[in-house]
């Protein structure tokens, strides 16, 4: 049995062999099919829902069987034994750190969390009520001015820089977009503080001397960090690596990334889910917007996925992450009108038959509530993370043979031949 796929063209009666690889065809091999006076064939697949526009090694998803792995260890060990940097070492390098290569990797992101002082400048003349996601998908682009010789992507070293400065500078550029929405003085990282600790002092500081977060905050972060490193090809990765595509520094790239998940479909779904949740109200009310759902009049948001038509295992851990976090802040009252909307959908052949599962950010934003967020700032805490998933995914795509920049075919429907 031949690893092919023979084609028979019945507009022709011509067959056509095509070699199968990894488990895919490859689109271009269609061209061969033609008639005349027509170009060779090419695939149609809106969304890209049935392409492979890559190969990566970073992160494994099945599923159907709700399994998610960042370079083959599974994603539930890591959020119960590593930290945050840790894993973003892993995306990046593709092995866990030793200790060695662990307090060298800290080190190297802790000296980096200050941004240039015109990056804070640049927050500080949105408006008072500009959206976190659009300061930091500014602030991050306006990086590469002060970074140019991150163009230089052939090079690993400076490739190396680049993603430390990345993933140093996120939280802080996130903790201004806050201050600057509160008319806070923005508070600058502290070098005796963890990358998450650091994250929640430039959040919260007041007038004490010392911001002390209650370690169970800091692990219950840590833990959200971990789960929303990284999640193979999605539309904040796609973007990503469109633009890499066309020889793009890492800022560029990213800033693609952070707009694509600011989108209610995609990262901007957690605070979808809040503002949903604060118009049903209260659990009386979960019958007749679920029937609103049912009638396409509008979407659970933080259901659906598309690729686990199971539990997304992302999920799991954060609704064990809700209880950890309220034991210190008090329990969100929504909790209960989320839980009781996840039990009914789980129970209802709608969702059943389309295999609606909560996704990453049903519970999410419960937490982020928890701790005192907007839920303008609930992506931002999406996209601090995914950073390192997204450097990973950009340090595969700009050193990839096979790629080259992303320019796909079109189906033209517009009129031909007209003329003034
Ligand atoms: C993230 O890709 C990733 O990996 C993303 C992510 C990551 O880590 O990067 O996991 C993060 O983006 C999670 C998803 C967050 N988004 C939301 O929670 C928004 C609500 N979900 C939907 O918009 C939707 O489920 C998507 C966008 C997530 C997936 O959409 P698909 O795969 O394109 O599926 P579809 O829109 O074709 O839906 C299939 C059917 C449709 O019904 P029919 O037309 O067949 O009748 O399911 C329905 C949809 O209407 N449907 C929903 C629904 N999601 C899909 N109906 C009600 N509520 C929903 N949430």
């Amino acid at each position: 049995m031949s690893e092919t796929l023979t084609i028979t063209d019945n507009r022709t009666g011509q067959s056509y062999e095509v070699p199968i690889t990894d488990n895919t065809i490859n689109a271009v091999d269609l061209r061969q099919i033609s008639v005349p006076d027509q170009p060779g064939l090419s695939t149609y697949d809106p969304g890209l829902v049935n392409t492979s526009a890559c190969r990566s090694a970073v992160t494994y998803i099945d599923g159907d069987a709700g399994i998610l792995e960042y370079r083959g260890y599974p994603i539930e060990q890591l959020a119960e034994q590593c930290t945050y940097l840790e894993v973003a070492y892993l995306l990046i390098h593709g092995d866990l750190p030793n200790p060695e290569q662990l307090a060298a990797w800290e080190a190297s992101i802790t000296q980096r969390r200050f941004v240039h002082e015109n990056v804070k400048a640049l927050t500080e003349k949105t408006r008072h009520d500009a959206h976190p996601m659009a300061t930091m998908m500014a602030s991050v682009a306006g990086l590469h001015t002060f970074y140019p010789a991150g163009r230089r992507y052939d090079d690993p070293a400076s490739r190396d820089l680049q993603v430390r400065r990345l993933i140093a500078k996120m939280p802080t550029i996130a903790a201004y977009s806050y201050r600057h929405s509160l008319g806070l003085p923005y508070v600058y990282p502290l070098d005796t503080l963890s990358y998450t600790e650091n994250f929640l002092a430039m959040l919260f500081k007041m007038g004490e001397p010392r911001y002390k977060a209650d370690p169970r905050l800091v692990r219950a972060l840590e833990v959200l960090f971990i789960l929303h490193a990284d999640h193979e090809q999605n539309c904040s990765t796609t973007a990503v690596r469109t633009v890499a595509s066309a020889g793009n520094d890492p800022y560029t790239s990213i800033s693609a990334g952070i707009g694509a998940l600011f989108g209610p479909l995609h990262g901007g779904a957690n605070e979808a889910v809040l503002r949903m949740l604060d118009r049903i109200g209260d659990q009386s009310n979960i019958g007749s917007f679920i029937d609103g759902v049912k009638a396409g009049n509008e979407k659970l948001m933080g259901f659906g996925h598309r690729v686990y038509k199971n539990y997304d295992p992302r999920a799991r851990i954060i609704k064990d992450a809700c209880h950890d976090v309220f034991e210190v802040t008090g329990v969100n009252p929504k909790l209960e009108i989320a839980q009781e909307l996840e039990a009914i959908a789980l129970e209802d052949e709608y969702f059943k038959e389309r295999k609606l599962y909560p996704n990453v950010d049903f519970y999410s934003g419960l937490i982020y509530e928890a701790l005192g967020l907007p839920p303008e700032m609930f992506t931002v805490m999406f996209a601090i993370p995914r950073t390192s998933g997204w450097l990973s995914q950009w340090l595969e795509q700009v050193v990839d043979s096979e790629q080259k920049i992303a320019r796909p075919k079109q189906i033209y429907t517009g009129k031909r031949g007209r003329s003034l």
